[in-house]
Order: structure tokens, then sequence, then C-alpha cells
């Protein structure tokens, strides 16, 4: 019997599901037991990847913005093997090792449709924005609430540019980010007790921040699927729920976005989700980390370091749960 052993920045599922979700789970399979629908699910085994050329591979890799340093705690980039096979995507399951199954995710044609409060709502094809965005690579520090870390060579463009670019309203006070749906190319939405699409948002504040980043590419090349390809967020000073994946739509809105995790658990995953060490999550301590491929554990900082750029964004604001 092959026993598999969990690695030092591993949590248990049970740790890292929330604990409404788990127990739907449970009790789901329980009320089941090897009934009809697990008889369905089988029947609904994901198709086979259509692997095309990307055409977007010409564009990597990029030059590097140096203004973006790594510290001391990971000193350099986490491995390239481990940041792309130990991955949340829960669209491809409920645990880590997505990687394979989220091969099954076509990301041409993708289109992107910018909508609500802008100056015209338009679909625009990921290529063409592509060619219209200021490609950069920069290195970030990720730190997943469920205490993993990693630091990456993501490549991509500001945020800023992207909403530049959609031109909003002044009445418009946040961005909402949706991922795809699609049941029958992504396993893990057929998984019913999820509230499907996943749903992120950010105030225009922080998504106009420098350091809001969307990532297009990984290790100076497209990014792969299983870390949210074609274009994903990347917001190095919250936890990284709020980096959402294979983004499909961003709406301008006057009222605050209610993201997928805080529709699940909002006692435990909240709109700000910045990092703290000093506020623990409900359920374990958020004062350490361990970063991907390491057996040690190292401090985490006040808004995961990046306090220089992001801590002007919350001031007047003390009294919001900030960190959760
Ligand atoms: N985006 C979508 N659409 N679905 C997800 O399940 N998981 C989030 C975030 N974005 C998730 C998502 C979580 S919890 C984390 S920690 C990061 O993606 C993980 O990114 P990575 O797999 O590239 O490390």
């Amino acid at each position: 019997m092959m026993i598999k052993q969990r690695r030092a920045w591993e949590l248990p599922a049970s740790a890292a599901t929330p604990e409404a979700v788990f127990a739907q789970r449970r009790s789901l399979i329980q009320a089941l037991a090897a009934g009809p629908i697990l008889l369905a699910a089988g029947r609904l085994a994901p198709a086979k990847a259509e692997v095309a050329a990307d055409p977007s591979s010409s564009l990597y890799p990029v030059k590097r913005n140096e203004r973006y340093q790594l510290d001391a705690r990971i000193p350099t980039p986490s491995k390239e093997e481990l940041v792309t096979t130990y991955n949340n995507f829960y669209e491809f399951g409920s645990h880590k090792q997505i990687s394979a199954a989220a091969q099954t995710l076509k990301t041409r044609p993708w289109t992107v449709t910018i909508d609500g409060l802008v100056e015209q709502e338009r679909t625009i094809a990921i290529d063409d924005l592509l060619r219209q965005m200021p490609l950069e690579e920069r290195l970030y520090r990720h730190r997943c609430v469920e205490t993993w870390s990693m630091a990456v060579p993501w490549s991509g463009f500001p945020l800023k540019a992207l909403v530049d670019f959609a031109k909003p309203q002044s009445s418009a006070k946040y961005l909402r980010m949706e991922t795809f749906q699609d049941p029958d190319m992504a396993s893990g939405q057929r998984q019913f007790w999820y509230p499907w699409p996943y749903i992120e948002g950010l105030t225009l504040a922080e998504a106009t921040n420098e350091l809001a980043f969307i990532a297009t590419g990984l290790y100076g090349k497209p990014i792969p699927n299983q870390n949210g390809a074609p274009l994903r967020l990347a917001t190095p000073w919250k936890y990284g729920f709020k980096s959402i994946k294979s983004i499909v739509r961003f709406s301008f809105t006057e009222e605050r976005p209610v993201s997928f995790w805080e529709t699940i658990q909002a006692s435990e995953y909240g709109f700000w989700a910045n990092v703290n060490p000093e506020v623990p999550h409900p359920r374990w301590s958020q004062a350490m980390e361990t970063p991907l491929g390491s057996n040690q554990k190292v401090p985490t900082l006040l808004y995961n370091g990046y306090a220089e750029q992001v801590a002007g964004l919350y001031k007047g604001l003390e009294n919001q749960p900030l960190y959760m």
C-alpha cells in the first residue's frame, strides 16, 4: 500500500476547506454512498484535452522590471515544477493536484468582457488585448491563506493599464472579476455545492495600485492552465485566494462585489484579505508560513512585505476587517 506523506507546506484538506463546505461535501458523500449520482459523475469524465499551440508564445520572455525584488525569506523564485504542480484551482478539483485535470481548459478562443460603469462596454479577444498591454516580468511573493508561500516570476501587465483601457465612469468604485463557467470543461464546476463562477473584487484604488498585476505568463512562458491561463490576477499583499484565475469578465461597479469565498464563509474569507501575521485565521495562526519546497517556516510580514506600496490604501479604514 502506498502511503502519501504530506510535505511541510501542505495543510490537510479538512483544515484548508472552510468548515461549511467540508461538512456539506461529507454529508452529501455519505448520503449518496455509491448511489446514482456517483454513477452519473462517472459518466461525466473529463473530455480529452484539445492541445493547440499558444499564439502568445512568441511574446515571452519579457523584460524584468527590477523595481520588484524578493526578500531574504524566499530569496530566489520557487521551483517551477512545484509552482506548476501544487495549485489551488477549485474548478478542477478541491485539492492541490489539479495540474493534469486543468489541461482540459481551452484557452483559445478566449474573450474578455469589460462592462458595467465604463464609457463603452466591450468584448476583446485575449491576443488583441495582449498586443495593447505593456508586458513586463515581475518577481512577486505569494502568500496563501493556508500558510504556504512561494516566489514567482510573473509576466503580464499592470491592472491599471486595463483600467485605463476600460475608461471607467466617475461613479465606479469597485472592480469585479469573474472566472469562466463551463462544467463540461472544468470537472470541479460539477461540484454544485460551490457558488460558481469564482468571483473576486478590488476597490478601484487597489486595482490601480502599482502592485496589482494581471499575469499572463510564468517563468518566461505563457502561463500554464493550472496557474490561471490565459490571464489571472496577482495582488501579492493579499492572501492568494484574491488572485482570481482564468478571468473572462471585468465589471466596474458602485457596489462592493461579494466574492466566491465570502459567499461560502464570510467569517473566514472577507473582502479585504490583506496579509497580517498578527490576525489569525479563525482556525489557525497566520504568524508563519512555509515556502514551497522548504521544511522551514519563515515569519509572515504585514501586507506580505509590501507595506511601502500599499499601506496608504487603508488609511481611514482601520475600523474595517482589513485582514480577513
Ligand atoms: N481562482 C479560481 N478561479 N479558482 C480557484 O480555486 N484559487 C485561489 C487563487 N485563484 C482559485 C483562484 C487560491 S486559494 C490561491 S492560493 C491561488 O489561486 C493559487 O494560485 P496558484 O495555483 O497559481 O499557486
